[in-house]
């Protein structure tokens, strides 16, 4: 069977949309024909990479968001309706653990709060800041999908960032809450729940049971297929590890 990929019309927004595999499928969904809306805290980045969606022929735009702010987040969403008209996509990507993204060591018994409450801001109260600000516009067209990112943390646990293991074992209630909100409503959510993905080099040292890490697009392109109605049409409300093995007990 050859799965073909068609977003012709559709719109999507990407979080965490100026790296890794927020960045990766913003640009494969606008290589399939939606007019993307990548949104990063990191301004100067999102903004050179929508340019160069853009340069490929494709439709795309940048826009600086921290996922915290309800209102910087509510803005893109805005922004998305009324530049392309409505919102059929949303990839929750953003997202990482604080004690590598904040640089902290420390132990849990003596982290500072403050890195605590931004594992939580990043992971979890942006997510459903996203899904808060989107989900009106696809209820009312009887058509989205909202896509999570949950982690293989969130399923072992992570001594080393409980805030972050917290906020991705939380993706499941989140995706089954927007699944059932948007039963017989054309709105579908879906979580992934990766292994380590090489989106930067130091994820390769993670076991797994294949005995490698997956290449982003091992990722994104599964995502893609339940995002295609076409293709993943009949599934919702479910959680989709992708990990290598690694939550295998014995390998
Ligand atoms: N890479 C992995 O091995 C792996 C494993 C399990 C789960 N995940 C999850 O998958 C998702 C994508 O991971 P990735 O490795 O592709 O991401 P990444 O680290 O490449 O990109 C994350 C992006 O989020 C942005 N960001 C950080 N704080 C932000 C904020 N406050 N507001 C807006 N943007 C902000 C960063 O600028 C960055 O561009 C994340 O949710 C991550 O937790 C990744």
């Amino acid at each position: 069977m050859i799965i073909e990929l068609d977003f012709t019309g559709q719109v999507a927004i990407c979080t965490g949309g100026a790296s890794g595999m927020g960045l990766l499928a913003g640009q494969k969904l606008a290589a399939s024909g939606a007019s993307v809306v990548l949104a990063d805290i990191d301004e100067e980045a999102v903004m050179r990479e929508a340019e160069a969606i853009r340069k490929h022929g494709f439709e795309a735009t940048g826009v600086a968001c921290d996922v915290r702010d309800f209102a910087q987040v509510d803005a893109v969403a805005k922004l998305a309706i009324e530049k392309y008209g409505k919102i059929d996509i949303l990839i929750n990507a953003c997202g990482g653990a604080s004690s590598r993204m904040r640089n902290c060591k420390d132990a849990f018994r003596d982290r500072d709060p403050e890195i605590i409450a931004w594992g939580l801001d990043v992971n979890l109260k942006g997510t459903l800041f996203f899904i808060r600000a989107c989900i009106g516009n696809m209820l009312d067209n009887k058509h989205g999908v909202i896509i999570n990112f949950g982690s293989v943390s969130g399923e072992e646990g992570s001594p080393g960032c409980m805030d972050y293991a917290a906020a991705k074992s939380a993706m499941h209630g989140i995706t089954k809450s927007i699944a059932t909100l948007g039963a017989g409503k054309g709105v579908r959510s879906c979580c992934i729940v990766p292994g380590p993905v090489l989106t930067r080099p130091g994820m390769a040292g993670m076991k797994t049971a294949i005995g490698r890490a997956a290449e982003p697009w091992e990722l994104v392109d599964f995502i893609l297929y339940l995002c295609d109605d076409k293709h993943g049409g009949f599934i919702t409300g479910s959680s989709h590890l992708l990990d290598g093995g690694r939550l295998l007990a014995q390998f």
